[in-house]
């Protein structure tokens, strides 16, 4: 199987909640795109899929739907995901027979239904062979950390519908914990927020949008942004400006979840990791890892250094690459 792997039909896939990156060794990373698909449900057939279905979300006519395959990590709908998995393939496809072998990254905490309905959408999606790695060994790899050592390696990853933290040493998981909640539920309070202390319903674009610009974990310094929402009194549109207090107010209670999640994990780690630990600090990634002075914001609170890594969208799927490529690895890929 692991020489499978090496064959030139041979891919890595991580199959986030919101973004889908694909890798082929010795090209890199071939796609990078929203893990999204849209319906035509006048036809019955498939629409669109990647950007250009997720830039309709929440502006698509009637009979076009947009759906999500994923949602918290795991397989929403299999059916919408096996249609959005040979999508992916067909991207990538070298010729009309094209059957790759695929590994794909997903979270540790899949029960076997859901790994399993993994691997089902992507064989009926196209694939020949399937392998699975779980999330937290792709980042480790991805920023080069040596997990083969007896030596403990804590990631912590804050993606768009999980955030896991996990402890990896000689190539295991000795310990992890997860929260099925992350950047899409910051984005959702923030709706939540406006709505009830504002009266006004905003979109869930410009809610990330808001995260995104406005959201800061040190720098209290009041910043304002113009959006345009509709007023649930009135029921018209309108101008608003949004300001980080109301953002910060909206996130805080989410963000101090994941405070707390990091805080169990590290008052439960095995003694004779916590040498390691307390020199290395935690290593944060995904997406949400970019939430401005979320980092500062967990090591003050924790007191313990938090390193994000260099490039928090795109380092699960170089892992997995590096783990398809590297016989070392070769005991973490498994079905
Ligand atoms: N600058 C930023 N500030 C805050 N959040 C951000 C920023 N950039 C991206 N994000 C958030 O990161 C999340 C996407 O991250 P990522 O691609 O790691 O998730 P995913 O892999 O699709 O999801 P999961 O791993 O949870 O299944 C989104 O919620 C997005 O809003
Ligand atoms: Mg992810």
């Amino acid at each position: 199987m692991f020489s499978l792997l090496r064959s030139s039909n041979a891919f890595a896939i991580d199959l986030g909640t919101n973004n889908t990156l694909v890798y082929q060794p010795s090209r890199g990373i071939i796609l990078d795109e929203p893990t999204s698909i849209s319906f035509d449900t006048k036809r019955s057939s498939f629409f669109d899929s990647g950007a250009s279905s997720r830039r309709m979300w929440g502006k698509n006519p009637q009979h076009i739907e947009v759906m999500h395959p994923l949602s918290k990590g795991a397989i929403a709908n299999l059916t919408v995901a096996k249609a959005y998995i040979k999508e992916v393939i067909a991207r990538i496809a070298q010729s009309r027979f094209f059957k790759p072998t695929i590994l794909v990254s997903v979270p540790s905490d899949l029960n076997s239904m859901e790994r399993g309905a993994v691997v089902e959408a992507c064989k009926d999606g196209g694939a020949r062979e399937v392998m699975l790695i779980k999330d937290p060994f792709s980042a480790a790899l991805g920023s080069m950390q040596e997990i083969e050592l007896p030596k403990g390696v804590l990631v912590l990853d804050i993606g768009a519908g999980v955030s896991d933290i996990s402890l990896l040493s000689c190539n295991g998981i000795v310990m992890s914990k997860s929260l099925r909640v992350a950047g899409n539920d910051l984005d959702e309070a923030i709706i939540e927020y406006f709505k009830a202390n504002k009266r006004i319903l905003i979109s869930h674009n410009d809610a990330e949008h808001l995260k995104k610009e406005l959201g800061n974990l040190i720098n209290r310094e009041e910043v304002t942004m113009q959006i345009n929402v509709k007023n649930l009194v009135s029921r018209l549109p309108e101008r608003f400006v949004a300001s980080s207090h109301d953002v910060h107010q909206a996130i805080m209670p989410l963000v101090d979840k994941m405070v707390s999640l990091t805080h169990r994990m590290l008052s439960e780690l095995p003694p004779a990791f916590a040498q390691d630990i307390y020199d290395q600090g935690i290593l944060l990634t995904g997406g949400s890892s970019m939430l401005l002075g979320l980092d500062c914001y967990l090591s003050a609170k924790l007191e313990i250094a938090v390193n994000v890594v260099d490039n928090p969208l795109q380092n699960i799927i170089l892992g997995a690459g590096r783990a398809m490529e590297d016989v070392r690895y070769s005991s973490l890929l498994g079905a």
